[in-house]
């Protein structure tokens, strides 16, 4: 029998419409290196979406590689709990110097987690304040910050949530928000009015919150979408003022995607509580983190039995292979520069993708911010899955693209080369054209 029927026998693949494998069959990797997939069969692929956004420094980079041999060389993992060691020492200090306010580092394994925990410590601190009536989150619209229930809650996406409503708590979701394309928008400096009607909502849920969450200046699974630093500003100085925490959950944005190492540097703001994972590790294994301020953490800090503590854990907490591959990827980040060369990758990224709107006819609202670039589709038919149809071609042709839905977006290695650029420039354009639509 096939591997790929004996996938189909028994795996349950994530994010899909199984029956979608029909015709769509997986595809069975060989290796992996940089940018660069390689099949069973031979065929490289580019990884265009650096495998959902979290393979920052491309596959096999060999000094991540030479962190985790030389981790497994002294121990893969002990509990947390009363142990240390030098390299989860030495990560926390980096995660510690991102921002001068987050002073205090929890671990965690993956994304949802840290957002759960986040609003766990927010929610915790009321009760130990005796703000009882601070119960309630608030989130963008078009948020999204995971899959587990809490953090379902907080994400505004129909299409993942729906089903599971009943298991889910209120929460209020803010809308209009000034989105931009670039930003040279004037609304990326000034988004006053969109301000005056956020404002009444916010102001009406005061009283009753405990904490905002936000996706700093790009939305990731809600189409890529850019909105004004404006807003992040004005959220912050909002949230001060009301005694409301702030929490950014950088999963996606941080560590050097946005071209600065945080999406919040854009508004120059400090959030309450600060989110990250896929590009910790640069994809290399499960690892997250929330940064909080030495404020937050010493309403925690107490004689045991006042029951302060935030007794929260999950096995792998701190994992040492995560953690010894977290720490190199922040010292590739630097030797390397990235951030720097992401802001070259920015403007050739935003050219290479209206330059294939414009030959194609069948893009719009092409966006960009650091290496993340998006456009949608010009969809005349809505019950046409043009974007699945542009993933299978672009396969063909030798690029992993995965569309969101209509959106179309390229979130490379932050190191990818140029003229693997140029190649997935030829094979999206070539991809588009071959989808009738
Ligand atoms: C902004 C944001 N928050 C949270 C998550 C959830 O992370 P994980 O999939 O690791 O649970 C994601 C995942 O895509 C994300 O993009």
């Amino acid at each position: 029998m096939s591997l790929i029927q004996r996938d189909l026998n028994c795996l349950w693949h994530p994010c899909a419409q199984m029956k979608d494998y029909e015709v769509f069959k997986p595809l069975i990797i060989k290796r992996a290196r940089g940018s660069i997939i390689e099949l069973s069969d031979g065929r490289k692929i580019i990884d265009a979406i650096a495998s959902w956004w979290c393979k920052s420094l491309g596959h096999n980079h060999p000094q991540l590689k030479k962190a985790l041999l030389q981790q497994l060389d002294k121990f893969e993992h002990v509990l947390l709990a009363n142990t240390t060691y030098e390299t989860i020492v030495q990560l926390s200090e980096k995660l510690t110097a991102l921002m001068p306010s987050l002073k205090k580092v929890f671990y965690a394994s993956d994304g949802s987690s840290a957002v759960e925990i986040a609003m766990k410590m927010s929610l915790h601190t009321r009760q130990i304040k005796g703000e009882t009536n601070r119960k309630k989150f608030i989130a963008l619209s078009n948020s999204y910050h995971g899959e587990t229930i809490g953090a379902l809650s907080v994400s505004d996406m129909g299409l993942y949530r729906d089903p599971y409503k009943e298991l889910l708590f209120d929460v209020a979701f803010l809308a209009p928000l000034p989105y931009v394309l670039t930003r040279n928008d004037p609304l990326w400096g000034n988004c006053q009015q969109h301000w005056d009607i956020l404002k009444k909502q916010l102001d009406l849920l005061a009283h009753e919150t405990t904490a905002i969450l936000v996706e700093p200046i790009v939305q990731g699974a809600g189409g890529m979408r850019l909105y004004s630093q404006d807003l992040l500003k004005r959220l912050r100085d909002w949230t001060k003022q009301h005694g409301i925490h702030l929490i950014a959950d950088e999963i996606m944005t941080g560590i050097g995607r946005t071209g600065k190492m945080l999406a919040c540097e854009y508004a120059n703001i400090e959030p309450d509580f600060l989110c990250l994972a896929k590009g910790l590790t640069s994809g290399w294994l499960p690892l997250s983190a929330v940064l909080t301020s030495d404020e937050i953490y010493y309403l925690f800090y107490d004689e045991y039995d006042t029951g302060k503590a935030f007794l929260h854990s999950h096995t792998h907490c701190g994992n040492a292979l995560a953690v010894s591959i977290a720490l190199a990827t922040l010292q590739v980040m630097e030797q390397e520069h990235i951030c720097r060369y992401v802001s070259e990758l920015e403007p050739l990224m935003f050219r290479y993708m209206s330059e294939i709107a414009e030959h194609t006819g069948k893009l719009e609202n092409v966006r960009s911010m650091g290496a993340i670039v998006a456009a949608d589709f010009i969809v005349r038919d809505p019950q046409q899955r043009v974007g699945f149809e542009v993933y299978k071609s672009a396969v063909k042709l030798g690029a992993l693209l995965r569309p969101l839905g209509n959106t179309i977006y390229w979130f490379p290695p932050l190191n990818i080369e140029f003229s693997t650029l140029q190649e997935l420039k030829e094979i999206t354009q070539k991809s588009i054209e071959m989808v009738k639509f």
